[in-house]
């Protein structure tokens, strides 16, 4: 699938960028292949425009938000037109304070807020809710913003990975997997609104390194996974370790991830991490650190797997599968699911190609000669 081309997914909110990289000034993100600048308006909220000024096309994203009557504002570094954030151009530094500014100078604005520390983007109206993350600031949890970064590969293959537990064995293998122990644990899927849910328990390797994260002291430990789809591009994995004596709680250590799509090679790695124990217990950079490992593994791999993973499973003998592909299966229902409601079908560089007629050489009638 390319993702660019599913108009469809221009109606769901994305994660794009953490707030605090938008309090340095405006910055540039290519969402679904289409270039914005996100900036914060006058009330500190996130705004999102085409990242084109409406003058001479210089991309907005070079300029900068000032101070004093223009706060909350969007300059262009050309000529400094200035924008507010539903994209009209409200000051022309050339005009005097009388001439007005016609009503048609603007660049297309895009849906932008908010939520759980990070500006979101929608490039249409949005048909769905932003997942809800009740951990986020929670009393007893901890918020750790973890990854924030681009990875070459597409959301389905990144999404497809989260829920498959045939590859800690060889992915993993020098981290977490149990090299020994190749078939995976079956998941119970149970359907929801707006994906699935996905629970079952592995056993996982739990080195000396790794068990302040764990908060168990064995050699193997398990993790309770609660795993959740949620359309089109995020997911949720609970994992919950033993409790370490039977009666305090297990360890329990939530990933929200978000793999907004970039283009249709790339990928944005949103990653929230949520922990039920103290600082003390665990110190977030180590929680980052050992996240960083295991991530780095999944990257690795995933960046040599084509990008424009078979969605559609009536396309035979693209791509085979085992049993234990099933979630993966699941979320490309879904996704078909979705795209059949909008009336799209899955775009791949195969139905791209003009069909041999149409791309066959004019046929130019030749005479004989006499
Ligand atoms: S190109 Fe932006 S103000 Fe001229
Ligand atoms: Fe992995």
């Amino acid at each position: 699938m390319l993702t660019t081309r599913q108009p469809i997914f221009r109606k769901f909110w994305h994660a794009v960028m953490p707030l605090s990289q938008l309090a340095e000034g405006p910055k540039p993100f290519t969402l679904l292949g289409e270039n914005i600048v996100l900036f914060l308006d006058e009330h500190g909220q996130p705004a999102a425009l085409k990242d084109r000024c409406c003058h001479r096309t210089a991309r907005l994203s070079k300029g900068w938000c000032p101070d004093g009557a223009l706060k909350g504002r969007l300059q262009c570094g050309y000529h400094g037109w200035a924008y507010d954030r539903s994209g009209r151009v409200v000051h022309i530094p050339q005009y005097g304070a009388d001439k007005p500014i016609p009503a048609d100078y603007c660049t297309p604005a895009y849906h932008c807020t908010a939520r759980y520390g990070y500006a979101w983007v929608a490039l249409e109206n949005p048909i769905a809710d932003i997942p809800s993350v009740p951990e986020f600031e929670a009393p007893g949890w901890r918020t750790i913003f973890q990854f924030h970064e681009t990875w070459d590969t597409s959301p389905m293959r990144a999404l497809e990975n989260s829920f498959d537990n045939s590859h800690f064995s060889f992915v993993h293998r020098a981290t977490f997997g149990v090299a020994d122990q190749p078939r995976p644990s079956r998941y119970e899927l149970v359907d929801t609104d707006e994906g699935f849910h996905a629970e079952t328990v592995i056993a996982a390797a739990n080195p000396e390194r790794f068990r302040a994260v764990s908060g168990v002291d064995d050699a193997v430990t398990t993790r309770h996974m609660r795993n959740a789809y949620f359309l089109p591009f995020s997911r949720r994995l609970d994992i919950e370790y033993p409790s370490p004596d039977g009666v305090r709680p297990g360890r329990r250590h939530v990933i929200i991830n978000c793999f907004t799509p970039i283009d249709d090679g790339r990928i944005q790695l949103c990653q929230w991490l949520f922990r039920n124990d103290t600082e003390a217990d665990c110190p977030a950079q180590a929680l980052i650190d050992f996240d960083a490992e295991i991530t780095r593994e999944d990257k690795d791999i995933l960046e040599s797997t084509d990008p424009d993973a078979v969605v559609d499973t009536r396309r035979r003998g693209v791509e085979f599968s085992m049993d234990s592909d099933r979630p993966g299966m699941l979320i490309r229902k879904k996704l078909m699911e979705l795209l059949a409601r909008h009336g799209e079908s899955e775009v791949h560089r195969g139905s791209l190609q003009p069909s041999p007629a149409a791309s066959a050489a004019p046929v130019i009638p030749i005479r004989a000669a006499g």
